[in-house]
This record gives C-alpha cells, sequence and structure tokens, in this order.
C-alpha cells in the first residue's frame, strides 16, 4: 500500500469490528458464525451479502461483490480508498500521520480561507447590516432554519471587509488563488460584496466557493460565482451531493435540478434526495456522480425552452453511461422554486410520482414546431429520432422505440431497423468471454483455493509454468507475489494489498460470484492442475504442428517433434 504502510492498514482494520461498521449501512441478522444481510451493491430484497467478523470480509453471492471494511466504506460512500482508511483509523483512534505517508495528497490551505469566509459570511447576514438580506430571503420563504441549514450568508457593503480579516491569518499570495480576494495597484479587496452568499461544497461537504446572488440591487448579474481554483472545479461537483446521497439511496432515486435556489426550496418540502447542475452542461464525471447515487434519476429542470434544452443533454450524458432517466416538466416555463412556491407541496409531489420516460420526453419534444403532414418535417424528424434510438443502450427499449417511430411515421420497421446501429454495450472491466467449460472452472477454483492455503500456491507456483486466462493469471501471480513477500497470505490483507487494481479486484470479484466452499481436498487440486496442463500441453502441441508445417529445415522439424513427444509425456 503507497500511502501507508501495511502494516498500519492492518491494524486499522483489525481495531475495527466489521460487523458494527457494516451495521451503520445494512442491517446485519446472525446468521451461525456470520451476519447477514441486503446487499447495496446491487438491486436486491434478499439477504444475498454475508460478514464474517473472524475474516474481516463481507462478500455477497449475487453479485460477488466482496472485499473488507475499507472497501465497503469506499463503495457505499463513493470515497478512494485513502479517505477510506482514514476514515476508520478516525473510529478507532488510531492516528494515521505517523505512517509513511508517500502518496497522501496535502490539503490545500485554501479549505481554511474558505472555513473563516464561511464564518465571516453567516455571521454577517445576522447583523444589522443583514436586515435587508433577511427580509429578501423571508420574502422568498426561506426562513432561519433554512438560512442556517444551508449556511446562507452575506458578503458587505465594503470593499475590503473579508479582505482584512483574511490577511491577518493568511498570505497574499495564497488569497489571491482562492477567488475570494482581488489586488489593484494599491490594495487587496474583498471580490464578493453586497450578496447574498450560498456556499458551493464539494464532494466531502467541504465549502469551496460560493454563489452570490444580489438583493437589493438590479443593475448587475444575478449571481457572481467563485472562479474555478485548485480546490474548486464546477463541472466535478452537484450542489447538495454530501447532503443528498445517503437520502439518495434509501430512497433509490435522485431528483436533478439546476439552480441550488431549488434544491433548498425542496428541501423545505421534505425533499433531500436531490441535487443541482447550477446552470452548467452536465458533464462526464457529473454524470457518474449522477448514476452513484441511486438507481433511478428523475431530471426536473426549469420548465423554459433552455430547461427543456437541459434535460435532452442531461439525459444524453446519462444515457452514455446507460442510465435511463425520467422526466419531470413543469408548466409555465416555472423553476421548482417557482412551482412549490405557487402551487405547494402536493402538486409537486404529483410531479415527482408521476415523471415521464426520458424516451416519451424525447418523442415530443424532437416533435416541437414541426407539422408531420410535411413530407421535409417529417424527414426531419425520423432522422432525428433514428439517431436518439441509436443513443439508447438497452436493446428492448431500443426495440420498443423504433416500433413507435414506425408507427408514427408509417415508414416499416425494417426500414428503420436498417437505420440503427446495434452496438455492444461498452461494460467496464469485465473478463472476457469464456466459456465456464473446464479448463475456466480449474483456473477460477485454484486460484480461489490459492487464497485459502500457502499448500495450493506452493503447488501452483511449482507445476503450473502458465495459467491460460489473463485475469487469473494475474492474480494467481499476486497472490504468489504476496506469499513470497510477506511469508503468508490472508485474504482480508490481500483484498487490501489489490485495493487499487480495478481488473484484479474484478476478477476476484467474479470468482466470488461461484460461491465455492473454503474446504478443499487434496484430489481436487491435483485434478485443477492436471485440467490446466492438459490445456496448455493441448495448445502448445497445437502451435507445434503448426510450426511443423511451415518449417522447412529437417533438422528443425527434428527438434519440434522431438518436443511433441517430450509434450505428450508431461514434460510441459
Ligand atoms: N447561474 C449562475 N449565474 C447566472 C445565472 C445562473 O451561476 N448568471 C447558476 C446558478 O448556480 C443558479 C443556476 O445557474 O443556481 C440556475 O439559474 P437560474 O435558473 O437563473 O437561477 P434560479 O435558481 O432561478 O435563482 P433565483 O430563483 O434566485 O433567480
Ligand atoms: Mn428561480
Amino acid at each position: 500500500m503507497k500511502f501507508l504502510s501495511q502494516e498500519k492498514i492492518n491494524e486499522i482494520r483489525n481495531s475495527v469490528d466489521i460487523v458494527d461498521v457494516i451495521s451503520n449501512y445494512v442491517q446485519l441478522v446472525p446468521k451461525g458464525k456470520n451476519f447477514i444481510g441486503v446487499c447495496p451493491f446491487h438491486d436486491d430484497n434478499n439477504p444475498s451479502m454475508s460478514v464474517s467478523r473472524e475474516k474481516k470480509i463481507y462478500k455477497c453471492f449475487s453479485c460477488g461483490a466482496t472485499g473488507t471494511v475499507f472497501k465497503f466504506i469506499m463503495d457505499y460512500e463513493n470515497i478512494t480508498f485513502p479517505e477510506a482508511v482514514t476514515k476508520l483509523a478516525d473510529i478507532a483512534g488510531i492516528n494515521v500521520n505517523i505512517g509513511t505517508p508517500v502518496h497522501k495528497k496535502v490539503k490545500s490551505p485554501l479549505y481554511d480561507v474558505y472555513n473563516l469566509s464561511l464564518k465571516f459570511y453567516t455571521n454577517s447576514i445576522n447583523t444589522l447590516a443583514g436586515k435587508e438580506a433577511k427580509e429578501y430571503l423571508n420574502s422568498r420563504q426561506i426562513d432561519e432554519k433554512t438560512i442556517k441549514e444551508f449556511q446562507i450568508g452575506l458578503s458587505l457593503n465594503s470593499s475590503d471587509a473579508l479582505t482584512k480579516i483574511l490577511l491577518k491569518k493568511y498570505q497574499p499570495d495564497l488569497l489571491l488563488k482562492s477567488g475570494l480576494v482581488g489586488k489593484n495597484d494599491y490594495n487587496y479587496y474583498d471580490l464578493f460584496r453586497e450578496r447574498i452568499m450560498f456556499p458551493l461544497y464539494d464532494l466531502d461537504g467541504q465549502v469551496v466557493g460560493y454563489s452570490g446572488r444580489i438583493y437589493n440591487k438590479e443593475d448587475t448579474s444575478k449571481y457572481f460565482n467563485t472562479r474555478e481554483t485548485e480546490i474548486f472545479k464546477k463541472g466535478e461537483l452537484l450542489y447538495n451531493y454530501h447532503r443528498a446521497k445517503d437520502e439518495a439511496r434509501n430512497k433509490g432515486y435522485i431528483i436533478i435540478m439546476e439552480g441550488f435556489m431549488d434544491v433548498i426550496r425542496a428541501s423545505t418540502i421534505g425533499i433531500k434526495n436531490v441535487v443541482a447542475t447550477m446552470g452548467t452542461a452536465v458533464t462526464n464525471i457529473q454524470a457518474s456522480l449522477i448514476k452513484k447515487m441511486a438507481k433511478e434519476v428523475i431530471l426536473c429542470f426549469d420548465g423554459d425552452n433552455a430547461g427543456a434544452k437541459a434535460t435532452i443533454s442531461c439525459a444524453d450524458e446519462l444515457l452514455k453511461l446507460g442510465v435511463s432517466p425520467k422526466v419531470i416538466r413543469l408548466e409555465n416555463d416555472m423553476d421548482p422554486d417557482e412551482y412549490i412556491c405557487k402551487y405547494g407541496k402536493d402538486k409537486f409531489f404529483d410531479k415527482v410520482n408521476n415523471p415521464i420516460n426520458i424516451m416519451d420526453f424525447k418523442f415530443d419534444y424532437f416533435k416541437i414546431g414541426l407539422n408531420l403532414s410535411s413530407t421535409m418535417d417529417l424527414s426531419n424528424y425520423v432522422n432525428i429520432m433514428i439517431k436518439e434510438i441509436d443513443k439508447v443502450n438497452d436493446d428492448i427499449l431500443k426495440e420498443v422505440m423504433i416500433n413507435r417511430l414506425s408507427k408514427e411515421s408509417g415508414i416499416d420497421i425494417n426500414v428503420l431497423k436498417d437505420k440503427i446501429t446495434i452496438k455492444p454495450i461498452p461494460k467496464k472491466e469485465v473478463l472476457p468471454n469464456v466459456k465456464t467449460d473446464k479448463y475456466e472452472i480449474a483456473q477460477r477454483n485454484l486460484v480461489w483455493f490459492m487464497l485459502k492455503s500457502l499448500k495450493v500456491i506452493k503447488m501452483y507456483d511449482n507445476r503450473i509454468t502458465y495459467m491460460p486466462n489473463t485475469n487469473y493469471r494475474l492474480l494467481a501471480r499476486e497472490i504468489s507475489l504476496f506469499y513470497q513477500n510477506f511469508g503468508y497470505v490472508n485474504e482480508a490483507e490481500f483484498m487490501d494489498y489489490i485495493m487499487e487494481d480495478e481488473s484484479l479486484l474484478e476478477t476476484l470479484k467474479q470468482i466470488n460470484k461461484a460461491n465455492l466452499k473454503d474446504e478443499y481436498t487434496m484430489e481436487e487440486i491435483e485434478d485443477y492442475i492436471k485440467v490446466i496442463r492438459d490445456y496448455n500441453i493441448k495448445s502448445e502441441t497445437k502451435r507445434l504442428q503448426k510450426q511443423l508445417e511451415d518449417e522447412v529445415s529437417p533438422i528443425e522439424k527434428a527438434k519440434i517433434v522431438q518436443r511433441m513427444i517430450d509434450l505428450k509425456k508431461g514434460v510441459v
């Protein structure tokens, strides 16, 4: 492990109780020596996940998810390995700084600058100078509780109120990098003035920027935002992500809105599983964050035309990831904030409970402004829809849409089908499509039992010269190296050891899906070894035969034949 020593990581893993930790996320009930619960990593209602206190690992018998307490936290909270380790070290009361951090990310000093600025802004809104801002917020039905919850603050009508405070503590150069402070020939000054300050958070809930809204003037732009800094990358975060993610996971869906005011409003009526894109086109990074939050995604953008366009472009980003979102449309160009204020909670819940399918939305959207009885318009429409259907990552949905388009346009379904490419669905890091034949089973099982027994590792090292399947070969090699380095193999330790190698983890997951038992007999292992050796002999013989056919020199031919005879005798 690169950022902390293996020993330190072991110490942390061994000092927390995996059952306690996972219980914070999943209800576990005892069963035999282990505990079982519903696996949070795939869609299921059956208790297919088993947690072993003794082995310090969990495994799902259905989707194959497996790992230690670190892996669980990483996947559940969508955090990195170092973050998960640090978090659990905190729980265990172990100081991780005395380890030997090599790659540990240095925390930017800008976080401190932002914490201080947040104190200043949230305090300012409660002073006399904040009276008008408070009145404005109250007029928009944002009450004290909401102001507190979303840490809404105020920048003062002053050239350097915040700057002066920051300069007492931080170097001017750092402040210039923060996006809060500017500089002219003579002075450092506040970049935000007389605006209601809405803090923007990173994925961990740290304040990393602001959106400042006018409240007492009209002659300038409505919002002024922090520019990008080393800690603030607008395209990599979603407003309210840190608050919404657990709620979204519990409810099974996440609502996406455009503005943070919409999110704040939704929160006042009890909708907490909601995030905002903040007016920019949704990036691939944001789309994957959305995908990770919940299975079902509902887009609830502004009711105007720009909102419809944003709906399409966000949906396309999600469709690329295989997520087919639902859509809520609001009448009269209203945004969610306005809609909720005007029609109330119940009407909005009606909307949330009856979203339309993105494809139904597209069928309507792309017809707008067209007259389908005109030949040109009809052909334009069909061409657009063909492109749209092409983007769909789901064969059944594609089929349904083609049917519908054929009905709408009167064009023969086979003509439409010809125009649509059926692309293989891109999947990440999946084992190549090996048949589960006896060769595959032998390799898979052998690797599994290598994790359980040093004896099997030694047999593998001595007797298998080549494991045909690349994924199994790499994993077997890693197990064997672990053993050479440490003199033993412990499943939990090994899993954390390969934590940063996605493809090894995926292979392990695939093996785990086979639900193999822990016990084995020597005959069984011998049999796997024999099967693998047979396979190698066969493929090597084939290769030599081919070589023999191409070879002209009699001496070389003789060598090849000798090699084939050796092979037959079992000299691999
Ligand atoms: N936005 C921005 N700069 C602007 C306008 C908008 O950064 N000049 C971003 C803000 O993050 C805002 C989002 O785009 O949350 C949506 O914009 P808009 O719909 O105009 O804002 P509302 O949420 O309707 O804000 P309000 O109700 O306060 O007018
Ligand atoms: Mn609005």
